[in-house]
């Protein structure tokens, strides 16, 4: 019995909603447009693109294309500053764990993430291998809650999309595998990841009896 397991990146496997919010919030205030944790709650899952044009319309900015593209621009390299200093110790607890599981009982295992830097951090991270399929926000023009990413991550691992589990911390991310008529995994808040078929505070509460029973399912 082979499933698809996709992962998304940013908040199930790494914790970098965090740099996110760091680099959001300097650029925000530096065209003097306040940024919060309850905003940057909104921008996950969501792609660079669309977290700008959300920010500049909290702030009533109007900007010329020159300018937008200059300040994704600034955005991502600052955001790169700290991705480029992270390592092993910023995977998530028992993910790892989880990704072995899988991988000994010949699961077919995707990434399906909105980011563009996605196999950088999977390679800083040292995870690049344990991906048969990397699905990032280069190979999508419809993002999340639009299902794209991650059909074309079931593709590639040779499932059918009801074959297929999807883990998300992020709202758009389980539309996104609800409308794929996937399993959908919330990681994180109950209250905000409702629309998931199961949900989990992190991967520490997914036991590997929990794995087995969706894989005979
Ligand atoms: C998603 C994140 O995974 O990727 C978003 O949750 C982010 O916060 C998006 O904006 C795009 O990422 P990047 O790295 O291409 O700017
Ligand atoms: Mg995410």
């Amino acid at each position: 019995n082979t499933k698809g397991f996709i992962f998304d990146l940013d908040g199930v496997i790494v914790d970098t909603a965090k740099y996110h919010f760091l680099a959001w919030k300097k650029l925000a205030n530096s065209i003097d447009v306040d940024f919060n944790k309850e905003q940057n709650e909104q921008l996950k899952g969501v792609s660079r693109v669309k977290s700008l044009e959300k920010i500049l319309a909290w702030g009533n900015k109007s900007i010329s294309e020159d300018e937008f593209m200059s300040l994704m621009a600034k955005k991502n390299d600052d955001y790169l500053s700290y991705i480029n200093k992270m390592g092993e110790d910023e995977i998530l607890p028992d993910v790892p764990k989880i990704l072995n599981y899988l991988k000994i009982n010949n699961q077919a295992i995707a990434l399906g993430s909105a980011s563009k830097n996605a196999r950088k951090i999977l390679e800083k991270v040292n995870l690049i291998s344990s991906f048969q399929a990397i699905v990032d926000g280069n190979d999508v023009s419809k993002a999340k809650p639009d299902p794209e990413v991650f059909l074309i991550g079931a593709k590639l691992l040779n499932q059918k999309p009801e074959n297929c589990v999807v883990f998300e911390d992020s709202v758009a991310g389980i539309q996104a595998a609800n409308i794929a008529n996937m399993i959908s995994i919330g990681i994180g808040d109950k209250n905000v990841l409702h629309e998931a078929d199961y949900i989990f505070k992190d991967f520490t509460e997914i036991s590997t009896d929990f794995i087995k029973e969706l894989v005979k399912k």
